[in-house]
C-alpha cells in the first residue's frame, strides 16, 4: 500500500469544503493549462477504477490520469466482482481497502454503496457516476468556465434539460461560489430532485447569488453559460412513452443561443445531435463541449492527487 496521508472522499460535492472545492478546480485548469505537473506523484499507489454502467469520458479520465500520476490500475467491469454471486458489499469494502488506495466507481444505483466503500476509511472513494449525481462531472465543468471566463465568480448559467445526477452536481458546485446565477429550464416532471434545488437555492443565498427552477421556455435570462445533457440519461429509462413531446421545445439550438448572443455553450457528453441538441450548437464556434471532455482528465488527475493527500 501507498504512503497515504489521508482519507478523503469525494461521493457528493457536498462532501466538499468550499476551499477544497475552490482548489480542485483550480488545480484541474492548472493541469489544462499544462502547468504544475509532479513527478508521478502516484507511483506507490493502486488505483481500483469499477464501472456497473457504460463510459466513455469518465472511465478514460480516471484511468488515464492514474496511469499518467504513476498509479498501478485495476479496472472491474460490471461482471467481474463476486457481488454479482452474492458477496456483500460490506465484505467487499474490507478485502478491496486492504489493497487499493483510490477506489473510482460508477455504480448503478444510489451512492448507498459507495458510502459502505468509504466507510472502512482505509481506501479513498470517489463518485464516477451515482444515480442521484455527477460530482467529478461538475468539476470538469466549472473547470472549464474557470480556464475560460478566468473567475466562477458572478458566472450567470442557464441549465436546459432533465434535472439529472449532471444537474444536480453542477447546482451544488456552482451555487458554492458568490454571486452565481443558476437558472433551470427542465421539461414538468423532470426536474431537479428537491433535495438538490434546496439545498443549491441556500448555498446561492448564503453567497449572494441565485438558483431557480421552471418549466417552461418562456422570459429567457440573459446569461454567460447555456448548458444542456442529453434526454437519456446513462443507465436510466422514462415511464412515458411521449416524453419526447415534454422534452422537445427544451432542445439547444440556434434560436436558444441566440437569447444570449455572448454564452458559451456546455454539454457533458455523450451527445445525440439532432435530439437534445443540434450539430450546429454542438460544433458550433461558441460551442466548449470538446474542451470541456477533456477537462475531465484534468480534473480527474486533479482528485486523485487530492485523494492521495497531494496538493488541494
Ligand atoms: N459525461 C460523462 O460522464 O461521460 P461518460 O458517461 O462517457 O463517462
Amino acid at each position: 500500500m501507498g504512503a497515504v496521508r489521508a482519507r478523503r472522499h469525494l461521493i457528493s460535492v457536498d462532501d466538499l469544503p468550499d476551499e477544497d472545492l475552490d482548489a480542485l478546480v483550480r488545480r484541474g485548469a492548472e493541469f489544462a493549462a499544462g502547468g504544475a505537473e509532479r513527478d508521478r506523484p502516484l507511483r506507490e499507489h493502486v488505483v481500483g477504477i469499477l464501472f456497473r454502467r457504460t463510459s466513455t469520458r469518465t472511465r478514460t479520465a480516471f484511468s488515464a490520469g492514474a496511469l499518467r500520476l504513476g498509479a498501478q490500475v485495476i479496472s472491474y467491469g460490471p461482471d467481474d466482482l463476486q457481488e454479482n454471486t452474492g458477496e456483500s458489499v460490506e465484505d467487499t469494502a474490507r478485502v478491496l481497502s486492504g489493497m487499493l488506495d483510490v477506489l473510482v466507481a460508477r455504480t448503478a444505483a444510489s451512492e448507498a454503496e459507495l458510502r459502505v466503500f468509504a466507510s472502512q476509511q482505509r481506501m479513498s472513494v470517489v463518485n464516477a457516476m451515482s444515480e442521484a449525481e455527477h460530482p467529478t462531472q461538475a468539476l470538469a465543468d466549472l473547470t472549464t468556465l474557470l480556464g475560460h471566463f478566468g473567475r466562477i465568480e458572478g458566472l450567470r448559467v442557464l441549465y436546459v434539460g432533465e434535472g439529472n445526477n449532471t444537474a444536480s452536481a453542477l447546482s451544488l458546485a456552482l451555487s458554492r461560489f458568490p454571486d452565481t446565477e443558476l437558472h433551470l429550464r427542465t421539461p414538468e416532471g423532470y426536474g431537479l430532485h428537491p433535495r438538490y434545488l434546496e439545498q443549491a437555492a441556500l448555498s446561492a443565498k448564503d453567497r449572494g447569488g441565485h438558483v431557480e427552477q421552471r418549466h417552461d421556455m418562456t422570459a429567457l435570462p440573459s446569461v454567460d453559460v447555456i448548458y444542456t445533457t442529453r434526454w437519456q440519461t446513462t443507465g436510466t429509462t422514462k415511464a412515458d412513452p411521449d416524453w419526447r413531446t415534454a422534452f422537445a421545445p427544451f432542445q439547444a439550438d440556434e434560436a436558444l443561443l441566440a437569447t444570449s448572443p455572448e454564452a458559451v455553450f456546455l454539454h457533458d457528453l455523450p451527445a445525440h445531435r439532432g435530439e437534445e441538441v443540434t450539430a450546429a450548437v454542438l460544433d458550433g464556434p461558441r460551442s466548449l463541449a470538446f474542451e470541456q471532455a477533456q477537462n475531465k482528465y484534468h480534473s480527474a488527475r486533479a482528485v486523485l492527487e487530492w485523494c492521495t493527500g497531494g496538493p488541494r
